[in-house]
Formats: C-alpha cells, structure tokens, sequence
C-alpha cells in the first residue's frame, strides 16, 4: 500500500542521486553540498517493506535537526538548512514533495567507520558479549543479562559494510583505517554526545541503548558530524518505564511491525510482506511520541 501522503522514492530532475539507503535518498546538491531525503521507507529484518509508513521521513528529519542543535557544542556538524525555501533552485522545484523531509547538508570526506556508542548490551554486543565476553576488545563483568546497563558506555566501531552486516572492529583495527589520532578525536567526541543524549532522552522517559555515529572532513578539513543524529533509525530507544533486563527490550518504534511480521510465515528475505493499515499506523503514533518525548513539542 502507498497511501498518497507518503513518499516511497523520490527521483528529482536535475540532481544527481549519490545513492539510495534502505530509507534516505542522497543527491549532490552542489559541488559542496548534499540532500539528504528521508522517504517514508521502513525496513524490518534488514528488508525494505513494501508500505511506507506516514511521517517517518519527517520524523527523522526532525529528530535529526534537533539534536544536532542540541549538540552543537559537542561538536560542529553538517545541517545547513533543512528549509527547502532556502535551498537550490533544482531541489526548490520539487518543494511538495522535499518539504520537512530534507536536508541540505556540507559534503565530507566520509571516515568509513561507524561509531557506535553502546549503554546497554543488545544487539551484535549481546551476541560478541555472550560468545566471547567482551566487545571490540573491551573486557565486560562477568554475568551480565541481554539488555543489562553496562558500567559505561563503551565505544565499538564498526566497518560501514557496502551490503548486509556491518561487523564489530576493534579500536586497533580503526587505528589502521584512521589513524591514532582521529580515531581517539571521534571515540571522544562519540561518547561525549551519547552520555549528553542519553541523560537527556532518560528524563523524558526513553532509554537510548545505542547509536551510531559517522562523522566526515568538510572542506576545510574539520572534523564534523554528519548523516543522522540519535534517531530510532540509527540507535535503540527504549520506553524507560518498561525496561526489564533479562531479555530482549520492546523497540519504541518498530516493535508493532516485528511482531506482526512474527506472526507470518516469512523467512525474512526480500520480498517482505505488506503491513496492515492499523500496523503501519501504530508505528506513524510511535514515532511521532518519540519525537514528543524528545523535544518537548508535538511535530
Ligand atoms: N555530510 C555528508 N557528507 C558525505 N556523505 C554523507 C554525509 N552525510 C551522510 N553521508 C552519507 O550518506 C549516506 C546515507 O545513505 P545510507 O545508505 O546510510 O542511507 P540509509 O537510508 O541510512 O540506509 P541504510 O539503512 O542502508 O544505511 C551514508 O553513506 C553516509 O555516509
Ligand atoms: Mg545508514
């Protein structure tokens, strides 16, 4: 289903497309600058459903926008505007359909390291956890649950894999893509905007478990944030009020789709199965509280 106030795919005349993720669609926008178009896409099981669900793009966007405001003076990153008003003329063309669903942003140099910032063990962490009792080389208590709070956040790169998994590394590994010193600079400045975000996001009632960051070198060779920003697309958020560790957490945005998808008979590879009409909006009311909680404000 494609209900008409969604966006599946855009396809803008003009532009050239960088590449389309499972959910955003990235253009150059001019020789220094990119769009990034956050469609309406949701994926379960690392497969891109066939419905789209309302507001998402926006919800992203937004959430995104936020937090690099919020966290501007942990770091500078690559939000130039996401006004279409104030964009080129070739991405103002297509304004209806663009509109609170992008983001005009500097282009980088992109470090082709994902910086994850885990609290909590979930995940590929719970699985590295349990076979092996660390994570990316950082030694954990014995006797920990899924879902546990770890004694700090702890940093877990990642390799950005062109297809499938991304796989844990470990900071020497990053050393040998990066570099010492910029590796030291992005875990730093990843942990410091993970425990900025998660005490912020605790206090509203939502426990964000993990993220991701990626950070790339803008033009004059600054380090800056880039991509999203603590999204439910790119971290696990947690309702605060149900956390129970010992087993796996309710996700606070895709936890209607997973358990719908749960009940067919589905062996999760492309194509997936359509969602319910009252499956994809739980998940739009889902996303929108996360939203609310967050900032305070309804979208
Ligand atoms: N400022 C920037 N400069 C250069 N590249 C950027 C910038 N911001 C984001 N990117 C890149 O844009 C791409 C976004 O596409 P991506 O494939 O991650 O989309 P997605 O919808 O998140 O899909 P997926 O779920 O498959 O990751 C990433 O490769 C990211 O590194
Ligand atoms: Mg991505």
């Amino acid at each position: 289903m494609t209900g008409t106030r969604t966006v599946a795919e855009t396809s803008l005349p003009g532009l050239k497309l960088v590449r389309r993720g499972k959910v955003r669609d990235v253009y150059e926008a001019d020789e220094r600058h990119l769009l990034v178009v956050a469609t309406d896409r949701i994926s379960a099981f690392d497969c891109i459903l066939p419905t789209q669900v309302e507001r998402k793009g926006e919800v992203l966007t937004a959430l995104s926008s936020f937090w690099f405001g919020r966290l501007a003076h942990v770091t500078p990153n690559h939000l130039v505007t996401t006004e279409v008003e104030k964009m080129p003329d070739a991405v103002r063309a297509s304004a209806d359909e663009l509109r609170g669903r992008s983001m005009f942003v500097r282009r980088t140099e992109v470090f082709p390291v994902e910086c994850v910032v885990r609290g909590y063990l979930a995940g590929s962490g719970w699985k590295d956890y349990l076979a092996t009792g660390e994570i990316c080389g950082h030694k954990l208590p014995e006797g920990l649950t899924e879902s546990a709070k770890l004694p700090g956040p702890i940093f877990t790169p990642a390799t950005k894999a062109e297809s499938g998994h991304d796989e844990n590394i470990g900071e020497a590994r990053m050393r040998e893509i990066v570099g010492d010193e910029v590796t030291e600079r992005l875990r730093e400045t990843s942990l410091a905007l993970y425990r900025e975000a998660e005490a912020y996001a605790r206090e509203r009632g939502i426990i964000i478990a993990d993220t991701k960051f990626e950070f790339g070198r803008d033009d004059s060779c600054r380090i800056i944030l880039i991509d999203e920003a603590l999204t439910p697309d790119s971290s696990r958020f947690w309702p605060a009020d149900r956390y129970a560790p010992g087993g796996p957490q309710p996700s606070f945005d895709k936890q209607f789709v997973r358990d719908y998808l749960e009940t067919l008979d589905w062996d999760k590879r492309p194509p997936a199965p359509p969602l319910p009409e009252d499956v994809s909006a739980a998940t739009t009311a889902r996303y929108l509280e996360a939203y609310r909680l967050l900032t305070g404000k309804e979208l």
